[in-house]
């Protein structure tokens, strides 16, 4: 089993990919830390607890992270994904399990044990880029880094420009991008905006696996009435699968290598900055996704999530 850690802030998509990983054999989570994103790092961490029970792994440690970003202050998405983070589910609290504290020290002693973990980051970098500016050496060794996070060139989903996780701590994200020693493989809305959840998608989910189709389709409600609100889209945007799904299968994705930064104030605060012509000769910290195999992701999110048997 290859080691895994979830840095995330569910958040209805986080909770999808969670769902995924839980799902995953091959994948052996050593635990999961939460950043305050979408929620608050608390809520989050409750809201962790939610889908460990019902894919009974409440055996998995839940540590809770920054409750705010490095210097701007903390803005979450409720409006997105409702005030409890799963869409105003009203789902039960898990009293039963305690959460730990400090995900950043757990980051620190999993990494020295374990150095050929991978990480997976779904929320803002605040805990990374805790982590990478005292000790980057830690991350020298790490099996891969993958972060839901940035946009390319398809524009932003909280500014005309960026993307959230970037936005809600640029400082984060261009520290973590300026220290990595390994290349940050940036599953970016480039390729997630094209993970849509539909109607018809939802009701095929209700019908192969009725528990877990009501329960996603419980959580999802919120975000699809967003979508539709404001954007006039039919369905629902579910980014942060995609990251998972990609450590699952490499050739869901493609992309190319590059240097990238992060701008940190004033309109750009957020935008993902990618030396595609390489002007700066900066040696790449990143690997930037660009081309998704949509029905194969669909095709692995039904078979593990909802067990749907090949036909
Ligand atoms: C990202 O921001 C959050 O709202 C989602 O959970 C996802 O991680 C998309 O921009
Ligand atoms: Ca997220």
């Amino acid at each position: 089993k290859k080691p895994l850690i979830i840095d995330c802030d569910p958040g209805i998509d986080d909770s999808l990919a969670l769902l995924l990983a839980l799902n995953s054999p091959e994948w052996d989570v050593l635990g999961i830390t939460t950043v305050s994103g979408n929620v608050p790092a608390t809520l989050g961490a409750e809201n962790v607890l939610k889908i460990l029970k019902l894919t009974d792994r409440l055996d998995v440690p839940v540590y809770v992270g920054a409750a705010q970003p490095l210097q701007v202050p903390y803005t979450s998405a409720q409006d997105t994904h409702g005030d409890d983070g799963l869409g105003n589910s009203q789902l039960p609290a898990v009293t039963t399990v305690a959460v730990h504290d400090d995900a950043v020290g757990f980051l620190r002693k999993t990494l020295m044990a374990q150095p050929d973990t991978t990480v997976l980051a779904l929320g803002p970098l605040t805990n990374l880029a805790a982590r990478l500016q005292v000790a980057p050496e830690l991350f020298a060794q790490v099996n891969r880094f993958v972060a839901m996070g940035g946009s390319y060139k398809s524009h932003g989903n909280c500014s005309p420009v960026a993307e959230y996780n970037f936005w809600c701590d640029p400082d984060a994200a261009k520290i973590v991008l300026e220290n990595t020693p390994v290349p940050l493989e940036m599953v970016g809305l480039d390729v997630t905006r094209q993970i849509v959840l539909t109607p018809s998608l939802l009701s095929y989910m209700k019908r192969v696996n009725p528990v877990l189709g009501d329960f996603i389709a419980q959580i999802t409600q919120f975000y699809f009435d967003f979508h539709w609100q404001y954007e006039r889209v039919i369905g629902c945007v579910i980014n942060d699968p995609l990251a998972m799904a990609f450590l699952i299968d490499p050739t869901l994705l493609s992309g190319f290598d590059s240097y990238t930064t992060v701008a940190t104030t004033g309109v750009a605060r957020g935008q993902a900055i990618v030396d595609d012509h390489d002007f700066w000769h900066q040696q790449a910290n990143s690997h930037i996704l660009t081309q998704v195999d949509v029905l194969a992701f669909w095709r692995l999110f039904l078979t593990r999530v909802l067990k749907a048997t090949d036909p």
